[in-house]
């Protein structure tokens, strides 16, 4: 089932999310809960997606990368759910790309982040996952990090100078 996304200016999208009791990830609410945002990112031809946007502030996201009409120069990320996740980034530099979020529609702009990371989280199935990770999932990974901290891609950007509408960004910078 595809659930209403919520955009900048909901007060929740600025929420820290709370982590999930252990016990409640194995219920068929939350399972239910997790196959909706799977549904909600899938309609909406994201790569990725947390609890939060959906106005749940509980500490979730997923990603997964298919052959994605948003962002058509990635390679595949099978999907990944990522619950109570605690990521730490490594000190190898950072790298400068475009971002957009389903909850700030029609825009695109450049975002520093760091080049890798190790995020330690619990899957689907309540058990512990620990990656390392780089490139475009270590981005996407710090994007969806930030919205369980209440934050949104542009609060991580420079300046607002790259700021983009996709019309514009598909003229000037594709
Ligand atoms: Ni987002």
């Amino acid at each position: 089932m595809t659930l209403k996304l919520i955009h900048l200016g909901n007060p929740v999208l600025r929420q820290k999310s709370r982590p999930v009791p252990e016990p409640e990830i194995k219920t068929p609410q939350f399972q239910k809960f997790l196959d909706d945002m799977i549904d909600t990112m899938h309609a909406a031809e994201g790569v990725g997606i947390a609890a939060v946007q959906i106005g749940v502030p509980k500490a979730v996201f997923i990603i997964e990368v298919k052959s994605n009409r948003r962002y058509p120069d990635e390679a595949p990320i099978p999907l990944k759910i990522f619950i109570n996740p605690e990521v730490e980034l490594l000190k190898i530099g950072e790298e400068m790309d475009w971002e957009g979020c389903l909850s700030v529609p029609g825009l695109r702009g450049q975002v520093p982040r760091a080049k890798s990371l190790k995020i330690r989280a619990l899957d689907r199935a309540g058990q512990r996952v620990e990656l390392e990770v780089s490139g475009f999932l270590a981005r996407v990974i710090q994007h969806e990090w930030g919205h369980l901290q209440g934050r949104v891609y542009l609060d991580s950007m420079r300046g607002l100078e790259t700021l983009t509408f996709l019309d514009e960004f598909a003229r000037f910078w594709s």
